[in-house]
């Protein structure tokens, strides 16, 4: 099925369930970033999931909606915590209000999205449940995860995947799981669509990574440099303190360890290293490898052939994105 089916499908439900009432400065912070855009890759894979199985996709719209409110509320307080101070273009919620208004109405999606789920019934609200809960507390290990590893200069690769995983993958992971479950898929196949979403949503972190750094300013809609500025232990920021040698190497650790006057400067010249050690390289190899680790899996899910070709080419379409 066409992409844009579920697209539209999703945008016309959201706009019918996200409409708020009192008090406005809880609200409409979260009617402005749901409206903000985005690209609603989590809702999308729901729902193309659900399909996958067999169900009508329109079944996994309030899951759709209780992942896509769920990652809006990580935003939200993810933005606080990067100090960031756009989002898809435009200011984000703590700027445009303040820091206490962005706490309080993220906690608000939090709950909100937990009830979208209540209309599922008996065993698969309980298995939605429990997989939204354990997902929803593995983020937040992630995020404390990448906030240590600010301060932190012996972050191993390894580790800064296992950061990913669960701050950003399990999510991507869990929002196909999701629609497996409404559509009482076997385990077995829940699973498989587990890993691609994990293995997809890690080439979807190192991806964000990289245009975090090298996106087009005029389209990126975030702060670019951004992670270089926060000091971000990020794939480029690793591989290529690992790649680099004497002066070079020591320039690197020195700009993400010491405090510099000249932010601009300190992203220019951590740019030119990350190029230099072949970082760059290495990140588009990393990302295409886990996105064919993503597909590799999905040759033993029982879905059908035009299926896997959608998630392919979803993947496809996650390589080449510019935002
Ligand atoms: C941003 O997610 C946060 C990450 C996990 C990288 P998206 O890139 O999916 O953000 P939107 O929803 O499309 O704006
Ligand atoms: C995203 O990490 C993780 C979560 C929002 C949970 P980032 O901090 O890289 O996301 P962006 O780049 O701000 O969207
Ligand atoms: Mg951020
Ligand atoms: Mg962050
Ligand atoms: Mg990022």
């Amino acid at each position: 099925m066409d992409l844009t089916v579920y697209r539209n499908s999703f945008l016309s439900f959201l706009k019918e369930k996200a409409t708020f009432k009192e008090p406005a400065t809880l609200y409409n912070p979260i009617h402005y970033i749901l409206e903000l855009g985005g690209k609603r890759i989590r809702p999308l894979l729901t729902l193309m999931s659900v399909d996958a199985f067999g169900k009508d996709y329109k079944q996994g719209l309030n899951a759709a909606l209780a992942v896509e409110v769920f990652h809006n509320f990580t935003l939200l307080h993810d933005d606080i915590m990067d100090d960031a101070p756009l989002r898809r273009g435009k200011a984000t919620v703590h700027e445009k209000w303040d820091v206490n208004t962005a706490i309080l109405s993220g906690d608000a999606m939090m709950i909100l999205a937990n009830q979208y789920l209540e209309v599922y019934e008996g065993d698969t609200y309980k298995k939605l449940m429990k997989l939204f809960q354990q997902t929803a507390l593995e983020v937040c290990e992630g995020q404390q995860h990448d906030m240590d590893f600010e301060n932190r200069n012996d972050v191993s690769i390894s580790e800064y995947i296992e950061m990913i995983r669960l701050k950003t993958s399990v999510l991507v992971a869990a929002a196909l799981k999701m629609g497996a479950i409404i559509a009482d898929a076997s385990e077995q196949d829940a699973e498989a669509m587990y890993q691609y979403g994990l293995n997809l949503g890690l080439a979807f972190q190192l991806q964000d990574d990289y245009l975090d750094a090298f996106g087009d300013p005029e389209t990126f809609g975030k702060q670019v440099g951004g992670d270089i500025i926060e000091n971000k232990k990020t794939f480029l920021y690793l591989k290529a303190l690992e790649n680099l040698e004497g002066d070079d190497q020591e320039q690197l650790l020195s700009l993400f360890t010491k405090p510099q006057d000249d932010l601009e400067l300190k992203v220019k010249i951590a740019k030119e290293l990350f190029i230099k050690s072949l970082a760059v390289n290495r990140i588009q190899q990393e990302i295409k490898d886990y996105t064919q680790k993503a597909f590799d899996v999905l040759k033993d899910v029982s879905i059908s052939e035009s299926t896997k070709e959608n998630l392919i080419a979803f993947g496809h379409y996650l390589m080449g994105r510019k935002v």
